[in-house]
């Protein structure tokens, strides 16, 4: 049981490949050390607030508390609790009867603390491994120590609570967070220690928790930050590793314990195994005449006789000797001074295997840490607790001491946690509740996004009415959705032909296009086309500024493609509304989207178009068509496929077009046949029809926009728009400090600096789905 420095140091290595083996996402399965992600991603920052129930449930006693946390200025913590039992036939019990009792006694607690109406979130620390997937949820692996209730096992433990307390009317507290008792101190001893980043637990059970990148964990998504892993170190060596240090006894503890093969590193160091370990030394000595003139006590040979307090008692300075023979008497030996001697050597030899084991393992995490910083030194506060640790009167000097000599470049201060798990279990509990509700300020915040069926359906109805509206005469005049009729009276049958030039205007490019239709059996279309750029300044400038750079740029292509002679019919795409008279006239209504040229609402565009090509005077085009965006997608896609009679986009602006029959156009004479209407749908609730559906930023958009009070149903829908109202939404966030820690950036106060492209942006990263970030849950709102 003696274990030299190279011992350790070898342990050391092995327990830091273990770490690793656990971390990996294909090695995890099959490690024995299982490193458990904790949810848990910061260390308390003294802004933690509130109220808080903690149950305190796995170590040598079970303790509810109520934790009061202040933030005047200086940290300020209140606990108050009491202790209960936990009989053996609870913990050997069966689910229900074990969540049962725990939900009886908080009730207890709560009404002897008169706080039985209050709503308090509760922070649960259930000291057992659990896999977590998230903070309020633990998938109990496998018991471990003394605890063996039946059907809690592969179950999520906070659920099973969660459903004990329902079962009590006047308990109205939650469970927002599952600790392990290594994890609750670390954050206990942190909220007095910023640089406290480990926990490790030596009582009843041993392990250790610390703070591990976010970029090493497998497990979880994300590589920003770190989280708090469970290492779980008691379940080293259950793969074989450990077995060249393992003895006779150690196996002999192992065979009679509830959970045989399993947590054999623990069984070597623990409160739970300590005294028995002793025993089954002493009764071998015993045996081998070696004590007590080889008489062998019922007492010896009593499972469980001998606990770790009386290994305590024996090795205490000066008092150890007296109370080592005291301990015998009572367990029916009659010891000779030199047995006394013995019997407390063979307890410092166990005991101080135990903290030398500790020890190793505690120094692997250490020099993990400091590896991870990148350190040559490494200066840092190991949070402790645990029963054994406390309460042996040499077990944490040796502990300390072989800890600095296995890793002599940190410099480790060890800090008792004073108060238990209770208190960090709050902080975790403050932090998640905090959390939960911004969370909820958010959803409210949002909710406004949200349409149910009911309020789609009522679009539907409301919509079917404006476009029925629109397409009568006597209702035309004041319709919001103008349902304009197009003169485009078929979509294409395959037979047409010819070489025609294209113009498109209106979406996020403005094109020239060469387009050459063959028909019949070698029907093909090629397309030549060149993109040209609108500066703003030509966008917002003149009519004839616009016309003549359009024609600039058709001169530009016509020379790049070699065909300035050529007299082409010329198709000119508008993505504006247009009230027409025959297919080659076109009057715009007003300019929606990011155009203002003055003097051309309520002109002709195919007369500018005319006009500017007569100012240039190089050469000539005959243009015979002028068809809004919705129309040109329409006929592109009726080519492929005769069934099309629709065309939607859904782009800088938003509109639809769809063939309707002549007789229900009122505003043009004849009724044979079909007619395609431009709808410009996006117009819709210009006359106030949608407003219930409409949000406070929806309104800050439109004030914001170069047409106010227009265009409302495109606002909420296109492109031009979503970017700028993900903005106005940050704004408010942060306006209400649940962003940018309540800071507006001058940057973020400029229009249009949020564009529409970063949405597609942000919810295309692989993250997205895993990722709590709030400009991901706003852009999600919005679509
Ligand atoms: C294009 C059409 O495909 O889509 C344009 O050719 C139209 O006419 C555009 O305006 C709409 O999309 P966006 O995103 O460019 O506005
Ligand atoms: C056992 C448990 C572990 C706990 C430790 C200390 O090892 O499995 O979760 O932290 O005991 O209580
Ligand atoms: C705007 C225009 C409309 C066009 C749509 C899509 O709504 O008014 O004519 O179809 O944008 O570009």
């Amino acid at each position: 049981m003696r274990l030299s420095d190279d011992v350790l140091l070898d342990l050391m290595t092995r327990f830091q490949t273990e770490m690793v083996k656990g971390l990996g996402r294909d090695t995890n399965p099959t490690a024995a050390v299982k490193m458990l992600p904790t949810f848990v991603r910061s260390i308390p920052d003294g802004s933690e607030k509130g109220d808080f129930l903690a149950l305190d449930l796995g170590g040598s006693k079970f303790r509810v508390l109520k934790v009061k946390v202040s933030e005047d200025g200086k940290q300020n913590v209140q606990m108050e609790s009491q202790f209960y039992p936990t009989p053996k036939e609870i913990i050997h019990g069966n689910a229900t009867e074990l969540f049962d009792y725990v939900a009886d006694c908080l009730e207890d607690f709560m009404e002897n603390k008169n706080i039985k109406h209050k709503k308090l979130p509760i922070g649960f620390t259930f000291s057992f491994p659990c896999k977590q997937a998230k903070l309020d949820e633990g998938v109990l692996l496998s018991w471990t120590k003394h605890f063996k209730a039946r059907g809690v096992q592969e179950t999520d433990v906070v659920s099973s609570l969660r459903n004990a307390l329902r079962k009590h009317k006047d308990v109205h507290a939650d469970v927002l967070a599952l600790v392990n008792d290594t994890v609750g101190t670390m954050m206990t001893c942190g909220y007095d220690d910023q640089r406290c980043e480990v926990g490790v637990i030596i009582g009843t059970g041993t392990n250790a928790c610390y703070m591990e990148e976010m970029s090493h964990i497998d497990l979880v998504e994300g590589d920003e930050g770190r989280m708090c892993i469970n290492t779980e170190w008691g379940a080293f060596g259950d793969d074989g590793s450990l077995e060249d240090i393992r003895t006779e006894f150690d196996r002999e503890i192992d065979l009679g314990s509830i959970n045989p093969g399993k947590q054999l590193f623990e069984k070597m160091i623990s409160g739970l195994y300590l005294g028995e370990l002793v025993r089954l030394i002493l009764l071998k000595m015993a045996k081998e005449g070696l004590l007590f003139n080889g008489e062998i006590a019922t007492a010896l040979r009593t499972k469980g006789k001998i606990e770790t307090k009386h290994v305590a008692a024996m090795e205490k300075y000066k008092e150890g000797l007296s109370n080592t023979k005291e301990i015998l008497m009572e367990l029916g030996l009659f010891p000779s001074e030199e047995d006394c001697v013995a019997v407390q050597h063979v307890s410092t030899i166990v005991s101080f295997r135990s903290a030398n084991l500790c020890a190793a393992a505690l120094a692997a995490i250490l020099t993990r840490l400091r590896e991870n910083k990148k350190l040559m030194r490494l200066r840092t506060t190991v949070g402790m607790d645990g029963t054994l640790y406390k309460t042996h009167p040499q077990y944490a000097k040796r502990l300390h001491k072989v800890v600095r000599r296995l890793v002599p470049n940190c410099d480790v201060r060890f800090l008792l946690s004073e108060s238990g798990s209770g208190k960090g279990a709050a902080m975790v509990t403050a932090v998640a509740y905090r959390l939960a509700s911004q969370r909820k300020q958010i959803d409210e915040i949002l909710a406004s996004f949200k349409l149910s069926k009911e309020n789609l359906r009522e679009v539907k109805t409301k919509m079917r009415a404006e476009l029925e509206y629109g397409l009568k005469k006597e209702t035309q005049p004041n319709a919001t959705v103008k349902m304009l009729p197009t003169y485009v009276c078929g979509t294409p049958d395959g037979t047409e032909k010819g070489k025609f030039l294209s113009l498109d205007l209106g979406g996020t490019n403005f094109r020239v296009l060469l387009v050459k239709i063959r028909s019949g059996r070698r029907k093909s279309v090629r397309m030549y086309n060149k993109i040209f750029a609108i500066p703003l300044e030509i966008m917002q400038g003149t009519g004839e500024e616009l016309f003549d750079h359009i024609v600039q740029c058709i001169a530009d292509f016509l020379e790049y493609m070699g065909i300035k002679g050529a007299r082409l019919p010329l198709g000119f795409t508008f993505s504006f509304p247009c009230r027409q008279a025959s297919i080659d006239k076109g009057t715009l209504v007003g300019w929606t989207k990011g155009f203002k040229a003055t003097d051309c609402e309520g002109e002709d565009v195919v007369d500018m178009l005319r006009e500017a090509i007569k100012r240039r005077n190089e050469f000539d085009l005959d243009i015979v068509a002028v068809v809004n965006d919705t129309v040109g997608t329409m006929m592109t896609c009726g080519y492929e496929d005769p069934n099309c009679e629709i065309g939607l986009i859904a782009g800088t602006g938003s509109n639809v077009c769809y063939m309707e029959d002549m007789k229900n156009i009122e505003v043009v004479e004849g009724n044979e046949g079909k007619m395609c209407i431009n709808t410009e749908w996006g117009g819709f609730g210009d006359n106030g029809c949608i407003d219930n559906i409409r949000t406070k930023y929806d309104k800050e958009v439109d004030e914001g926009s170069l047409n106010p009070g227009k265009q409302r149903y495109e606002k909420m829908t296109s492109g031009m728009y979503l970017g700028e109202i993900v903005r106005q939404i940050l704004i408010d966030l942060t306006k209400h400090g649940l962003l940018f820690r309540g800071q507006i950036s001058e940057t973020l106060r400029t229009r249009g600096i949020f564009e529409t492209k970063f949405l597609s942006q942000i919810e295309r990263s692989e993250e997205f789905c895993s990722n709590l970030d709030w400009t991901a849950l706003v852009t999600t709102a919005l679509l």
